[in-house]
């Protein structure tokens, strides 16, 4: 018999057995809407040496699917970056440090939210958060601190900062300087992402408009400044985060992404002077084999986009290079101790798909910033899989697995969709000014939560495998009285800071704001002065106002 009759025959075989013992579920469906086939077999997978290099293609090679580098782990590592910063800029240094001493290859900063929204540490709105999720950074004083006895020429620095990102960006530009370093020495990220604060994290400031300008400002001062920093990280992470599907993670952030690019070209910029510098930032989440099919259709889209939407011709255009983070919102507060178990089944995904960059959950990070052992523990968690597992030794090993090949397609086919259907709406920025992603990922976040109330979706400790009463573990605490310390410090600063210098500084910032300049070498200007972040962002909310969310 042929392969078609004898796969027949076995259905119908299975179907004798099901009737006797039926199987857990009258249907398998993923959370992206995808069935889930009972097996996958050569008719789901790529069937021909054509289909493999029209789908796949070798690493390092156009479409990506397999990876952007060559060689990928064989090569290199992923870069071990953990994400980190509470409390004040020692603090925050002192953690850097020692997770450095334990091996971690890349920092990845934090900020507390007054910073993250441009409110100096002494401001009203920063009352109460001063440190508490995240390091307090006021002034280039307390960032020379946070990278003390860090060479910034031989680390790159990831900056979770949005909104205000060029003035942090500037602050870091200025202690490379005061270390002596080089701008073309300097590596790293800045999120830079503020179409995904609109959607799902909410620390934006400005309006659309003049935020796309500060964005693509930052890509064309370090085009020609700062070559090799990745100037925006367009983020899936939270937009997952807040509750979307795998599918809408991919179709929401390249749909932000194409938003990026499409606002740089239309300011004048060749896509090949700034596409290269441009990164991702995913989610890995719980569904294994979705979350390695994931990747492999966000770069294998990528790719398409740049390719044929944006005609790139630069072979780094086209790649997408990506960090991810496991995913924050699986984390349970109960029994913290499996979250070390859902961390490592995550960050096993993230590393099959192809990730450049990763950053391990703590286990306590549901209840708190991780402690320092938590922190060891998460980046003891990449390392393993790293040394010990074998996984890193040869490159996308899923490839030609018939279910992850069909989910890569299923999510690819089911991607383009929603960006087509966006396109049509005008683009991400008119889809976010209608709330249409907030919608889309209110309906699957509200999907998911009703799943787990109704105990269809297990959550490990949550829901089911409970126990009563659980020792409550050692949990990170800022000191409360930092917001008091902060405002001494930045009374100080601007007692003791050049007053006209900071003056004129700021007022050429607000002049330029009121042009069309380039406003980064502005901005920078005001940091050499001791500008702090909150007179900086206060000139610039003088300027273009403040954005209010037409959601909420
Ligand atoms: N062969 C040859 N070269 C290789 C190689 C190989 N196999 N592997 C890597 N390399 C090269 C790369 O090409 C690169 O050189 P280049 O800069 O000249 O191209 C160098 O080695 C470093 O490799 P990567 O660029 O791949 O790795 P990085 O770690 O430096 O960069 C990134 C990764 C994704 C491009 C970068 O943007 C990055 O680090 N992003 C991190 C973002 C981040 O940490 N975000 C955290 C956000 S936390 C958050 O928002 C959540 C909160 O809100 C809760």
């Amino acid at each position: 018999m042929g392969f078609q009759d004898e796969y027949d025959a076995w259905q119908a075989a299975v179907e004798q057995t099901v009737q006797k013992r039926p199987e857990r579920k009258p249907a398998f469906v993923n959370h992206s809407d995808i069935p889930v086939k009972r097996l996958y077999t050569p008719a789901d997978g790529i069937d021909s040496e054509e289909a493999y290099l029209n789908k796949l293609g070798f690493p390092g090679q156009f479409p990506y699917t397999r990876g952007i580098q060559p060689t990928m782990y064989r090569g290199r590592y992923w870069t071990m970056r953990q994400y980190a910063g509470f409390g004040s800029a020692e603090e925050t240094n002192a953690r850097f440090r020692y997770l450095l001493a334990q091996g971690q290859t890349g920092l990845s900063t934090a900020f507390d939210l007054p910073t993250q929204i441009g409110y100096d540490a002494d401001d009203p709105f920063a009352k109460g958060e001063v440190g508490k999720v995240g390091v307090s950074i006021s002034s280039r004083l307390d960032m020379e601190t946070l990278f003390r006895g860090i060479p910034l020429d031989k680390v790159s620095t990831s900056m979770t900062i949005n909104a205000p990102a060029s003035v942090l960006l500037a602050m870091y530009l200025v202690v490379a300087e005061t270390q002596g370093v080089d701008w073309k020495q300097v590596s790293g990220t800045v999120q830079n992402d503020i179409l995904k604060e609109y959607v799902a994290r909410g620390t934006y400031i400005f309006p659309p408009k003049p935020s796309m300008r500060l964005i693509t400002d930052i890509f064309d001062f370090c085009a020609r400044e700062v070559p090799n920093w990745n100037t925006i990280s367009i983020s899936g992470y939270h937009i997952r985060e807040a509750g979307s599907t795998a599918v809408q993670e991919v179709a929401f952030t390249l749909s932000n992404a194409i938003a990026y690019v499409q606002a740089a070209v239309d300011k004048g910029l060749k896509v090949d002077d700034f596409a290269p510098r441009l990164s991702f930032f995913f989610n890995a989440h719980n569904d294994f084999f979705e979350e390695i099919a994931k990747f492999r259709a966000a770069r294998r889209m990528w790719a398409h986009i740049m390719k044929e939407r944006f005609e790139a011709k630069n072979p780094r255009s086209l790649q997408l290079r990506f960090h991810t983070q496991t995913g924050g919102s699986t984390l349970t507060a109960q029994q913290p101790d499996n979250n070390v178990v859902r961390v490592t089944v995550q960050a096993l995904a993230a590393i099959l798909g192809g990730t450049q960059s990763l950053h391990t959950n703590s286990r306590d990070e549901a209840l708190a910033l991780p402690t320092e052992t938590s922190a060891r523990v998460a980046l003891r968690t990449q390392q393993i899989l790293a040394y010990e597992s074998g996984v890193a030794d040869t490159i996308d090993p899923l490839a030609g697995s018939y279910y992850v090949e069909s989910l890569t397609d299923g999510i690819e086919e089911r991607a383009w969709q929603y960006i087509r259907y966006i396109d049509e709406l005008g683009g991400a920025v008119a889809a976010i000014e209608q709330g249409y992603m907030q919608q889309e990922i209110h309906k699957a976040a509200y999907d998911t939560q009703m799943a787990i109330e109704r105990g269809d979706q297990v959550v490990v400790g949550v829901n089911k495998f409970t126990i009563d009463h659980e020792p409550q573990p050692e949990l990170l605490r800022v000191d409360p009285k930092l917001g008091e310390i902060q405002a001494e410090r930045l009374a100080k600063l601007r007692q003791e800071r050049p007053a006209e210098a900071c003056e004129t500084a700021l007022a050429r910032l607000r002049e330029a704001a009121e042009g069309t300049a380039n406003l980064m070498p502005y901005i920078v200007d005001a940091v050499r002065a001791y500008a702090t972040i909150g007179e900086i962002c206060n000139v610039l909310r003088g300027v273009f106002g403040e954005y209010r969310s037409p959601i909420f």
